[in-house]
């Protein structure tokens, strides 16, 4: 036993969890940082309002799933995670700096586990640590190490690319479907807090269909599509709204997924080894680049 009360979590925790999973990143990313990336930086504000809100609308749709630790009345550590149809995805787990490795992350995971009864599939971006890792395979997780694209965009660079338009509400059916067919499952209820956060961009044809969340800078935050083509076509219309000063940066791009790593290479970003997709009872999706917590 840790010695720490493992209970369900509140809404009143999340500004605690939100600075606690800010220092234990900010601590991982310092520890394993290649040295010629930029210095790490605690999270910024705006990014810190949008893990408040994203953990709160998961306490709304998955309050079983979602879980604190505390000493003392303190909170120590936190698991949340998510289930749509059968698909359990583990969206953020962290435990204080100073009292990690005491087993306060297994038992977290175990509580956050149960909400995975059921569910087929699971899936989650696990981070460098080593302790997150040994978690992850011993609750029967494969582990396949991912990549980001990063860099600036050459406007010269830049295909023309046709068909791609802003999308909406009325696409959420097409873009379930999509999520369905590359990872088994529907973003459902979640489309409307990725929505608060990036822009989607929709290819509807015959030769294709797919969608993109962008964020500010450009870079893709998820991805979909019914083929390979179509998936290059949607990053080449997210990076062509990159201001050409301001680095893109595109995470969680699995194996399976070197459509992406050629539209990298045409657009001369840099490709650098960064985490894993932890995947249970699934193959790796494909073409696909999922979410960073809600998968
Ligand atoms: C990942 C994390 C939540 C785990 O919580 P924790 O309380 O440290 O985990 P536990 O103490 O329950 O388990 C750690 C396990 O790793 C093992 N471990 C410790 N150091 C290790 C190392 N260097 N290499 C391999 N295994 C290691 C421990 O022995 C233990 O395994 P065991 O239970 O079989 O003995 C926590 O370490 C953390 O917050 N890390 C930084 C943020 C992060 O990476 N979050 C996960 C994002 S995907």
């Amino acid at each position: 036993m840790s010695g720490a009360l493992v209970r369900p979590m509140r809404e009143d925790d999340l500004e605690a969890c939100e600075r606690l999973s800010s220092r234990a990143f900010l601590e991982l990313d310092q520890r394993t940082y290649q040295r010629d990336w930029p210095e790490p930086t605690e999270r910024p504000e705006s990014r810190s309002q949008d893990w408040v809100r994203r953990s709160a609308h998961l306490l709304g749709t998955d309050a079983a799933g979602c879980w604190a630790a505390e000493v003392d009345g303190r909170i120590v550590g936190f698991a949340t995670s998510l289930r749509r149809e059968t698909l359990w995805v583990l969206a953020s787990f962290a435990v204080r700096p100073g009292l990690q490795g005491r087993g306060i992350g297994r038992e977290l995971l175990a509580a956050a586990s149960q909400h995975s009864r059921g569910c087929l599939r699971g899936m989650l971006n696990a981070s460098q640590d080593q302790q997150a890792l040994r978690r992850y395979r011993l609750a029967g997780f494969d582990t396949l190490p991912q990549v980001v694209l990063w860099g600036r965009v050459d406007r010269g660079l830049i295909p023309v690319v046709d068909r791609v338009r802003d999308g909406g509400a009325a696409d959420y059916d097409l873009m379930d479907s999509l999520d369905r067919r590359a990872r088994g499952a529907a973003h459902g209820p979640d489309h409307e807090v990725l929505a608060s956060q990036f822009h989607l961009l929709v290819l509807d044809h015959n030769t294709g269909q797919g969608y993109a969340w962008v964020d500010a800078k450009g870079g893709v935050a998820c991805l979909a599509a019914d083929n390979r083509r179509t998936a290059q076509r949607l990053m080449w219309a997210a990076l062509a709204g990159s201001d050409p000063d301001v680095p893109v940066e595109v995470a969680h791009v699995s194996p399976a997924n070197q459509w992406a790593m050629e539209v990298a290479t045409a657009a001369r970003l840099e490709i650098h080894p960064r985490g894993f997709l932890a995947l249970r009872g699934m193959k790796d999706p494909m073409p696909y680049i999922p979410h960073s917590t809600l998968l």
